[in-house]
């Protein structure tokens, strides 16, 4: 893990150094960074925001929504690409855990990209995970 790295908790954060954090990987491509005000409330609600800091550069974030008792959903998980493979998102992911408390259980669904990565660092993998989108009616 590389030393330097600063780690904060809170989402008043500033929403453009965010965007271009979720830019600066492929992340940016898979969240709805063009739509500025749908970022905002993605922040402004998520309640576990754990982010990583080289000095004054946010180098990776954690976005977690969490009851703190049963479930922490973890939504997204982005590090800055030139900072990847140090330990950052591990250290992120262990840092959302531990707030949302040792009877929540994170759930996240993976990108493709990262499809290997979270069996690395222990998640095991569900095979009844279910989802319908906001604007899919029910049948
Ligand atoms: C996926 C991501 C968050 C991982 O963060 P990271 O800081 O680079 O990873 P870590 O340094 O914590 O890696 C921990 C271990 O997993 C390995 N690993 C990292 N990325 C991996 C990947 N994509 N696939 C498989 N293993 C990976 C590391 O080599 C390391 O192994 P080690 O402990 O044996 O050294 C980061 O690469 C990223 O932001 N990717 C782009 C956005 C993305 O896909 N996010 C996930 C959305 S669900």
């Amino acid at each position: 893990m590389i030393k330097s790295i600063e780690y904060r908790i809170g989402n008043a954060l500033d929403l453009d150094q965010v965007i271009e954090l979720y830019r600066s990987c492929s992340l940016g491509g898979r969240r709805p960074v063009d739509d500025r005000d749908r970022v905002r409330a993605m922040l402004a609600n998520a309640n576990i925001v754990v982010t990583a800091w080289d000095g004054e550069l946010m180098v990776g974030i954690s976005r977690a929504i969490s009851d703190f008792s049963y479930a922490t959903y973890l939504s997204d998980l982005a590090v800055r690409e030139s900072y990847q493979r140090a330990g950052i998102g591990k250290e992120l992911i262990r840092r959302t855990q531990l707030a949302g408390g040792t009877q929540a259980t994170v759930i996240l669904l993976s990108a493709p990209a990262a499809v290997d990565y979270y069996p690395r660092v222990g998640f095991e993998r569900h095979d009844s995970c279910w989802l319908i989108r906001g604007d899919q009616p029910l049948r």
